[in-house]
């Protein structure tokens, strides 16, 4: 393109604006909270440059920054996941950058390590493995998408010389199982693998079981003997409506040693070179705007809404499940017409809704009448194309 005239955008905005709008109603499929919104900071949004280039815990040369309010946030989801005081963490792009450094870190102590996921663990992890160049291990699930243990010992027995990093799910992408994080450092003791990392990815259901744990379900905190990091993403479960994410680990990782760069001043401890300053300040303003109380309420009304969801839909016959901590509803794919209004990710064995706080009666209502229409119309057609889960593989170790 040799010339780029100025022109008026307002119409674009408004069109993107009106679809967003209208894409929403039948949009329940992804986890995106959008209920909080953060108009207050208009003007620090889009009026003020905020660079968190490098660590949060030195301010470097550069002064347009919000480490302050970083490390606020560090320690209020810290604080939730029961982290220790030597904790150390950063506002990341997203759960899945966190689950890199995570990873990074532990290559950089035990380079021989192999990293052990389940099958039912976000894809990105199989990505980040094969961009390491670090050994993978895919293990078999429960029917309920939960890392099936067994086959993590025998997997871990056959590789008792290495060290091991485990990356546990909580709240995996499809179903919501919460991998059992007590039973996979239990594994690890049991066979004295103590050259170990377990890290568990709660991009979705972190934040929602530590402000409201629920009887039987494992606990996935820092309490837990062995976790070394969890990461949990802003744009789930906390409506910051662009992505980011929280890390945080028991103990400063080994890129927490590294000297400040001669000309940023800081030490480049972080995937990222240039990081948002303005993430902080959402995460901030929902996490403290809001105060506790008001997120346990919003998790409680979260799993009213997919208890509500899961028996509309079996009243129209859709063999709906549900895990009981959980905002997500899953069911056999739905047939292909299902996909023309409903937003209908699936895998090869699952689509799902899930009920964020902005999902309502009247969506649900819907999406369990399109769904009884799609079932009785064409009852014996072919489910929505699959996506295939990772298989369970080891990739070369
Ligand atoms: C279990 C799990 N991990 C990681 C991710 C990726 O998170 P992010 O988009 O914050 O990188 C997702 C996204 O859906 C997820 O479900």
């Amino acid at each position: 393109m040799s010339d780029l005239p100025a022109r008026d955008l307002q119409p674009l905005w408004d069109e993107l604006a009106a679809q967003a709008a209208h894409d929403a109603r039948t949009n329940i499929a992804f986890p995106g909270a959008t209920d909080i919104t953060f108009s207050q900071l208009s003007h620090l949004m889009t009026q003020v440059l905020f660079n968190n280039i490098g660590s949060p815990y030195d301010h470097g040369h550069g002064r347009n920054h919000t480490k302050t309010v970083e490390q606020q946030v560090v320690n209020i989801v810290g604080d939730l996941f029961r982290a220790p005081a030597s904790r150390w963490g950063y506002v990341t792009s997203g759960s899945t950058e966190g689950t890199e450094h995570a990873l990074l870190d532990a290559r950089k102590r035990f380079p021989a390590a192999v990293i052990y996921t389940s099958a039912a663990a976000h894809y990105k992890i199989v990505e980040l493995a094969d961009k390491l160049m670090m050994p993978l291990v895919v293990l078999n699930t429960d029917a309920g998408g939960a890392m099936d243990v067994a086959d993590l010992l025998g997997e871990l027995a056959q590789r008792r010389d290495r060290p091991a990093v485990i990356v546990a799910t909580a709240g995996t992408t499809m179903t919501e199982a919460v991998d059992d994080v007590p039973a996979i450092a239990a594994a690890c003791e049991k066979l004295a693998i103590t050259r170990r990392r377990i890290h568990v990815d709660g991009a979705l259901s972190g934040l929602p079981l530590v402000l409201e744990p629920i009887a039987g379900v494992p606990r996935i905190d820092f309490t837990v003997h062995g976790v070394t990091s969890i990461v949990v993403s802003g744009h789930k479960f906390l409506s910051t409506q662009t992505p980011c994410g929280v890390l945080v680990y028991r103990d400063p990782p080994h890129a927490a040693t590294v000297a400040p760069v001669s000309y940023t001043g800081t030490a480049s401890v972080t995937i990222l070179g240039s990081r948002s300053g303005h993430t902080p300040l959402l995460l901030y303003a929902a996490l403290a705007g809001l105060g506790i109380e008001a997120h346990r309420k919003r998790v409680r009304a979260c799993r009213a809404m997919a208890a509500y969801a899961a028996s509309q839909l079996r009243g129209v016959g859709v063999d709906a499940m549900r895990h009981p901590h959980a905002f997500t509803v899953y069911f056999p794919p739905l047939p292909p017409t299902m996909a023309a209004e409903w937003v209908q990710p699936t895998d090869d064995q699952h689509g799902h809704l899930i009920c964020m706080p902005q999902v309502t009666t009247t969506q649900i209502d819907a999406f369990a009448a399109a769904a009884a229409t799609a079932i009785t119309s064409c009852p014996h057609a072919a489910p929505l194309p699959a996506r295939r889960r990772q298989d369970k593989a080891t990739v070369a170790t």
